[in-house]
């Protein structure tokens, strides 16, 4: 019998997961029937959490909502795509400053690949100023960044900045 799901990969840094992803993770569901949020395992790159960290956050946040998987992935994303039989990649978009990197990419990803489709979803309105990056900054001087990541995520940031308790 043939597998008829539509499987969507949405990957990232996940460095940590925002309440923005989590909004592009269910918009993304009322689409397909399964999206695998897929963290970048690259030991290269500098974070502020581990690839299991980040996994952990990530399964803890989405509180076991079935039609979605976490897991890593290493390597080019399109292969990583074809392996797991996914039609499309998802990439959540913020502001015009972010289509410029997103459209290369997903030019490149589409010569490597004719296969998969790269999909762009709109954040909601209230995460339009948000990144992974802008929540750690805050985060590490003590700013209040609780309405901006799921509660695991906070708890885990208090964990790195204890500055954060105050
Ligand atoms: O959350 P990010 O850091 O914007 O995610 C970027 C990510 C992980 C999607 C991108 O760097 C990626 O796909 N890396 C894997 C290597 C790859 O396939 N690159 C694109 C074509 S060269």
């Amino acid at each position: 019998m043939s597998d008829t799901r539509r499987i969507a990969i949405y990957p990232g840094s996940f460095d940590p997961l925002t309440l923005g992803h989590v909004d592009v993770i269910e918009r993304a569901l009322e689409i397909f029937d399964e999206v695998i949020v897929a963290v970048l395992h690259n030991p290269s790159k500098k974070s502020l959490f581990s690839t299991q960290e980040r996994v952990d956050m990530i399964n803890e946040s989405m509180n076991g909502l079935k039609p979605v998987q976490v897991d890593t992935f290493d390597g080019l994303l399109v292969e990583y795509a074809r392996m797991k039989n996914a039609v499309a990649v998802i990439r959540g978009m913020r502001a015009i400053s972010d289509f410029e990197n997103e459209f290369q990419m997903a030019l490149m990803n589409r010569k490597l690949n004719k296969d998969v489709q790269s999909v762009f979803l709109m954040t909601g309105l209230r995460w339009i100023f948000t990144s992974s990056s802008i929540i750690k900054e805050a985060a590490q001087f003590g700013g209040n960044i609780s309405d901006m990541v799921p509660e695991p995520v906070r708890l885990k940031l208090m964990e790195k900045f204890p500055k954060l308790n105050d």
